[in-house]
């Protein structure tokens, strides 16, 4: 298979196991030539793409913006905070300005889940997802597979635990129909108030308890508690949270095995994990970054080859 399913990256929910093993082997040769001296390719010459931004975001940002300059794309950056939707302007309006100038493709990440769906409804343009509100992270959950890929090998019987706030995640969603399309039994593990309970029904199991969860996995990715997302309180205090839910030197020490430590970013060292565990050995959050513009050139190259025909 040589071309995606799809014309747009909206989520994992749509995308093949045929999909994803294609942006992987894409990836692995764009991962050769990021390693190389000369890290730039002509592949995206005429391709001009905007990356907007309705909402925070350093790794996600930084990490399509060097995957387009290295395929040699031209790019405009568009960030809500400085920009005329202060004034009322609407998302369509927006992105229709924006392509009006000539635009092809079209990086966006909004606030409100299914606001990529809603884009690639309404606007010609090819839309990349870079997370939308709580419900999905494409690209994340393509380079955290990526990068258990690399580390533990095939994803195959991999048994991957994702530990935190399920219910405000769109990592967590993403990652959950892309590992088990590829083969890997996952688990959810954090306080009952931040487990959605329709999550069973995705065929992931459930733990509330951290020690039991490390036993069981083989990778374990540790995820943020978002206080931006929560407009009430769901444990009694970070400190409870930390003490319940905080992956600790201690945990990884009383282990028989080695697990692969994840998280997509932004960490907070001493709350879901300890600063020894997120710079230990068995942590991969660094080889995550560095994976994703690998992963984010394979997609933005594989796309344009679909509108090439
Ligand atoms: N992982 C991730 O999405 O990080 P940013 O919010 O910094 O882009």
């Amino acid at each position: 298979m040589t071309r995606l399913s799809s014309n747009h990256l909206l989520g994992l929910k749509n995308l093949t196991p045929e999909d994803i093993s294609l942006i992987f082997e894409t990836a692995d040769n764009f991962k050769a030539i990021l390693n190389r001296p000369i890290k730039k390719v002509p592949s995206l010459r005429d391709i001009t793409i905007a990356n907007v931004f309705f909402e925070n975001s350093t790794r996600t940002k930084i990490s399509f913006e060097l995957a387009e300059k290295r395929l040699s794309a031209d790019i405009v950056n568009f960030s809500s905070s400085n920009s005329s939707v202060s004034k009322g302007e609407t998302l369509i309006d927006t992105v229709n300005n924006i392509l009006s100038m000539k635009v092809d493709m079209v990086v966006m990440r909004h606030p409100a889940p299914g606001a990529a769906q809603f884009l690639a409804q309404h606007v010609d343009a090819q839309i990349i997802n870079a997370g939308d509100g709580t419900h999905e992270h494409p690209t994340q959950a393509l380079l955290d597979a990526y990068s258990i890929r690399e580390s533990r090998g095939s994803l195959k019987g991999k048994k991957v635990v994702i530990v935190g706030d399920i219910l405000h995640s769109r990592v967590a969603l993403s990652n959950i129909y892309c590992l088990q399309k590829l083969g890997a039994e996952v688990a959810v593990c954090g306080p009952p108030t931040l487990i959605p309970k329709y999550i069973e029904a995705l065929g992931v199991s459930v733990t509330h308890n951290l020690e039991e969860a490390i036993e069981w996995c083989d990778v374990a990715n540790m995820l943020r508690i978002q206080m931006e997302r929560q407009d009430t309180k769901y444990f009694p205090s970070l400190r409870e949270y930390t003490m319940q839910y905080g992956l600790t030197m201690e945990h990884l020490n009383s282990l028989k095995k080695e697990i692969t430590v994840m998280h997509p970013g932004p960490i907070n060292r001493g709350v879901e994990i300890s600063s020894e565990v997120a710079d230990s050995d068995q942590s991969i959050i660094l080889n995550q970054v560095e994976n994703g513009v690998a992963i984010r050139m394979a997609v933005l190259y594989l796309l344009a080859a679909q509108k090439e025909g």
